[in-house]
């Protein structure tokens, strides 16, 4: 089902600044602001009235505050990769953008204080820190890793390791932190910190590495998939995974409304594109 907070508005854009490979933007979004959890994400349309690019795009909301009688924010982490990304990060201040939101399922915060590890992958970390303000903020402990191809791809703001026990940065040519990817050194991390629960957001090889670490170690993998998205709001099934349900039976699941964030354990990785044998249909 659509998140039921699921509002479009016109937004205007209130900051747009460069942070090494990407664009932070920040957006006035009135009331939406209350009602984001991490993970949950945005649809933006792109390319102005005129423009052939009929797709809205999806972004994870990096941050949401809300002000209160001044209107709340959200924040967006944004990487200039195609057209619709390029467009939308040129945009001068003071623009406006058609914006659906929130879109999509959260991560679970348990009630209790967990050791929770936190793992990104080139802007999969943007919501991992407003995840890491609220895990803190009920007293569990926090590790980060994030990694990428190159250290300018690290998103990994100065206030954000702030809200972290510890971060360790993988960069796959060792221009930053260790060589190597974020599967390299989370065995080491789970065992140094005895970590309980793993969050994690980025491409889906990334995810499957990180389920298959978290079923070794007997952990609780939630994790936000990343799937190309066309309307972002259960319509167009553009966006299906195969996922297994509580019957134990694998169906195409839209990751628009059944995610982003969904249970690893759940997720049959590593098809290729392909649909699983022994799946039953859509959902
Ligand atoms: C849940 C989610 C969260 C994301 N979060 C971020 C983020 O925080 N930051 C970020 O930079 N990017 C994020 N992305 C990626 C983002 O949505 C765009 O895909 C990316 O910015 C490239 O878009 P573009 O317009 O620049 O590229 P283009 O190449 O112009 O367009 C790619 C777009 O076309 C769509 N598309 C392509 N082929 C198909 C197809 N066969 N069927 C349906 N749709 C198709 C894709 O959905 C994509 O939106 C996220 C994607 C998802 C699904
Ligand atoms: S993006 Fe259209 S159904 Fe998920």
């Amino acid at each position: 089902m659509i998140n039921k907070y699921a509002q479009t508005i016109k937004s205007e854009l209130i900051s747009n600044k460069k942070v090494g490979a990407y664009h932070h933007l920040v957006f006035e979004v009135g009331t939406m602001a209350s009602h984001v959890r991490p993970g949950n994400f945005v649809a933006i349309s792109v390319g102005g009235p005129t423009s052939s690019m009929v797709l809205r795009r999806a972004f994870a909301i990096h941050r949401s505050m809300d002000r209160g009688a001044s209107g709340g924010v959200i924040e967006l982490v944004v990487a200039p990769h195609g057209n619709g990304s390029k467009w939308l990060t040129s945009l001068p201040i003071g623009s406006y953008v058609k914006l659906t939101g929130p879109l999509g399922t959260s991560f679970g915060i348990p009630t209790e204080q967990v050791r929770a590890l936190l793992v990104g992958g080139g802007y999969g970390s943007a919501p991992l820190f407003g995840l890491a303000e609220v895990l803190k903020s009920r007293g569990s402990r926090v590790d980060m890793v994030l990694g990428a191809s190159t250290a300018g791809k690290i998103y990994a703001p100065i206030e954000g390791k702030r809200s972290v026990n510890s971060m360790t940065i993988t960069t796959d040519d060792g221009s930053a932190g260790v060589h190597g990817r974020v599967s390299d050194v989370l065995p080491e991390i789970i065992e140094r910190n005895s970590c309980e629960i793993i969050y994690s957001c980025g491409p889906m090889a990334m995810l499957a590495a990180i389920s298959e670490i978290a079923d070794k170690y007997n952990l609780i993998h939630q994790c936000a998939v990343e799937e190309s998205m066309a309307c972002g709001i259960g319509i167009c099934m553009t966006c299906v995974i195969p996922l297994v349900d509580d019957e134990g039976q694998i169906r195409m699941q839209r990751s628009c409304i059944a995610g982003p964030v969904v249970d690893g354990e759940r997720v049959i990785w590593n098809t290729g594109g392909s649909i699983p044998e022994g799946t039953l249909g859509a959902l």
